[in-house]
């Protein structure tokens, strides 16, 4: 177990040691000198501030970081203004690119009045040998750059930017390791995200995590267990197992476990109330999992299945191996075995060669399931996916206009679906103090609903009954009942 580690007793005069995590222990202990000093320089310890972009997996790639920084002993900034700054990128969508490159130009700016402060960049993005390029030209000023693959390696790079000038770039085109027992700083302490697999083998044809995050790789269902035992005695009542493709968990460790299985063996574990995952593929999902679902106490009521397109044609297109029926019959099996659940999707508009036709289909699928909340995605090209070789790009006037009437439909099936809870009593983890109104705390339902009502800080982290009063749309004003 990590806490169990002295950083302070590690002999910094030998050579490091070539098992992990044992290095990045040593490594971590060569930075928490390194930042000692610098925080005798600086008259104060130096801060650090981590900017996630993208996913899930990121937000729990990003309290790796930000657990390795704080147990060298940075302190955590509330802004761009820190000494240390990472921005954990994401590349799934161009707009995802953009906004980096924007926030960087600001970053180089406040760097030249502030020459000691370090900057680092890592994540997806930086698996594009484009975007290294790019930097290597025109962003000198960057310290730091690595990628997904070699995050566990986080200490060791650090150590790296203090005993050498200039650009350190170090990224790895793939890995089949996995490093456990390094430091995590969680965001919530009520809540946390677990990883049970890294990487996808799919292949959608307009996705570029394939290529970015690797193939795929499960953890040890003991590791898993492990840390959500662990997390349960650290008071965490709500757990989110994370993957790309959750339902093809364990299909290649040497002693294969399916995920169902996986989930049979977490819901045993006391202190954990909620299990949610994400993000579960349409293909893979199995009857055996549909049963544990439908027999579970824990397992929320909530289902996110990407859909993608509602048409069989751009379906088969984007590799999803899965037809409109096929999703449509899916749908009414899951909602016979649990009837409560809430249903959310991923939708994306503009496919190439995507007509009015395979919109239709599309709409018409949303129409049929009634989704509970959709996210819904312009396609955007990216560069080295098959889809992006596709001709027939779909000019963008005519994806705007079908885009706004996808959402209307989405707003308003989500709006009908939340109105039908009005009335009810639902079990609430509270999260948060409103920060509209500090009379208000924050929590969400077991199908992910939103309410607001009377309470205050105290509640946060605890499962209480709130009655939904009035219905705003996607969430809702309630008050605890007795
Ligand atoms: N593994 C998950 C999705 C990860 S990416 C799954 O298979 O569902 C999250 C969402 O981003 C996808 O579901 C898809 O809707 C969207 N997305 C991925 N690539 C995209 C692209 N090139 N353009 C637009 N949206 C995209
Ligand atoms: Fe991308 Fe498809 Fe893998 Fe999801 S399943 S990450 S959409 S390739
Ligand atoms: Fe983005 Fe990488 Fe997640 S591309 S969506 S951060 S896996």
């Amino acid at each position: 177990m990590y806490n169990e580690i002295d950083l302070d007793k590690i002999n910094l005069d030998t050579e490091p040691p070539t098992e992990e995590p044992e290095r990045q222990y040593y490594f971590m202990a060569k930075c928490r000198r390194y930042a000692a000093c610098l925080a005798r320089e600086l008259g104060q310890r130096p801060t650090f501030f981590v900017q996630t972009f993208g996913c899930q997996m990121n937000a729990r790639d990003s309290e790796k970081l930000t657990g390795i920084l704080e147990e060298i002993g940075y302190e955590q900034a509330q802004s761009e203004e820190a000494d240390f700054v990472i921005y954990n990128t994401c590349t799934v969508r161009e707009n995802a690119n953009n906004k980096v490159w924007g926030r960087l130009g600001y970053l180089n700016a406040y760097k030249k009045e502030h020459p000691h402060m370090k900057i680092a960049l890592c994540g997806c993005m930086m698996q594009e040998p484009e975007v290294i390029e790019k930097l290597r030209k025109s962003y000198r000023f960057v310290d730091l750059v690595f990628g997904t693959h070699n995050i566990y390696k986080f200490a060791e790079l650090l150590t790296g930017t203090f005993e050498q000038q200039g650009m350190l770039i170090d990224i790895w085109k793939g890995t089949d390791q996995i490093v456990e027992n390094l430091p995590i700083e969680r965001k919530y302490n009520f809540k946390s995200g677990v990883n049970i697999m890294f990487g996808c083998n799919n292949f959608c044809s307009y996705c570029i995590v394939p290529y970015v995050r690797g193939r795929e790789r499960s953890r040890k269902p003991e590791d898993i267990l492990k840390e959500i035992e662990n997390l349960a005695k650290d008071g965490v009542v709500e757990i989110m197992l994370l993957g790309q493709n959750v339902n093809s968990y364990g299909k290649n460790l040497q002693e294969p476990v399916s995920f169902a299985e996986l989930l049979r063996q977490i819901e045993k574990i006391e202190g954990i109330e909620r299990i949610r995952f994400m993000t579960s593929h349409p293909k893979d999902l199995s009857d055996e999992l549909i049963e544990v679902m439908a027999s579970s106490g824990k397992i929320c009521n909530h289902l996110h299945l990407p859909l993608q397109s509602g048409s069989s044609r751009i379906l088969k297109e984007m590799n999803r191996r899965y037809d409109k029926e096929q999703y449509l019959t899916l749908v009414e099996k899951i909602r016979k075995a649990v009837p409560d659940i809430a249903l959310t999707t991923d939708i994306i508009v503009g496919f190439p060669g995507e007509t009015e036709e395979d919109f239709e289909e599309t709409m018409d699928v949303v129409q049929q399931v009634g989704y509970d909340s959709a996210f819904t995605f312009i396609y955007s090209k990216r560069t080295g996916t098959p889809a992006a070789a596709m001709e027939e790009q779909v000019p963008e006037d005519i994806v705007k206009v079908r885009f706004e009437r996808l959402l209307k439909e989405v707003q308003r099936s989500a709006e009908e679906r939340a109105k039908a809870l009005t009335g009810r009593v639902e079990k609430v983890l509270v999260e948060e103090v409103n920060e509209q109104d500090e009379a208000l705390v924050t929590g969400r339902m077991g199908n992910n609903f939103i309410v607001h009502f009377p309470g205050t800080e105290e509640l946060i982290g605890r499962i209480v009954d709130v009655k939904l009063k009035e219905c705003k749309g996607f969430y809702f004003y309630g008050e605890m009942a007795d």
